[in-house]
């Protein structure tokens, strides 16, 4: 898999996708990330890439020109035309299901606005999805961009060491994880839980399953009624 990231703040995304399992995943070649810098494809000679919304308003928007010719010479450079994926709070709301399926393409490109926002054009001809990450505003789309490319890196298999543990996560079955201990058996009087130290796997798989659909519904309702 590849992924490319469209934004004015290349540095954001490579320092953080560079550490612990993605950056470990990148060196064993299970995906490759680049990022690109919109400005480096502005044709204004004062390297703008914003400027004052038509019909007045506060901020500024991003142009359709650095951002289009940005994504073109990505289209160029690679071949093919990226899924283009802009973060914006006006996007669905991301969830493991829909990390799961965009897991399974060859190419995304993520698109990070900032400021008031980007010319309506770049949506309306370009993008194919808007994905937000939750009801709530973030300065810039780069550390969406990252929670997407660390939640569906660590799915493409051989990504992470242990491949069963992807499969245990939260939300896996629509469930969350059940509770995990490690040790000493006991600290300060806390136990772990008997049946995990007895060796009896079918009982601890009966522990894992009635633990996980009890904190679901405890915690997370919403989710077995989906
Ligand atoms: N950009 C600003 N806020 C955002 C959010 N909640 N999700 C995705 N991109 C964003």
């Amino acid at each position: 898999m590849r992924i490319d990231i469209l934004t004015l703040f290349p540095e954001m995304c490579c320092e953080v996708l560079r550490e612990s399992v993605i950056g470990r995943a990148r060196e064993r070649g299970c995906v490759e990330i680049n990022c690109r810098n919109i400005r480096d494809y502005t044709l204004d000679k004062h390297n703008r890439v914003d400027d004052s919304p038509y019909g007045g308003g506060t901020g500024m928007i991003m142009q359709v020109q650095p951002i289009y010719d940005c994504y073109e010479s990505l289209c160029r450079d690679t071949g093919t035309r990226p899924h283009l994926i802009y973060l914006t709070p006006q996007g669905k709301t991301l969830t493991q299901r829909r990390v799961v399926e965009l897991s399974k393409l060859d190419n995304i490109a993520l698109l990070c606005g900032h400021y008031e926002g980007i010319d309506e054009r770049v949506i309306e001809e370009i993008v194919d999805e808007e994905i937000s990450i939750g009801d709530f505003v973030l300065t810039g789309g780069e550390l969406a961009a990252c929670i997407i490319a660390d939640s569906v890196v660590r799915i493409i298999p051989g990504a992470i060491g242990d491949e069963a543990s992807a499969l245990t996560d939260s939300f896996q079955d629509n469930l969350l994880a059940p509770p995990v201990y490690t040790r000493p058996a006991e600290f300060r009087g806390w136990r772990v839980p008997d049946v995990l130290l007895s060796g009896n796997f079918a009982e601890i798989a009966k522990w894992q399953d009635n633990e996980a659909y009890e904190r679901t519904k405890r915690l997370r309702p919403d989710l077995l009624n989906e």
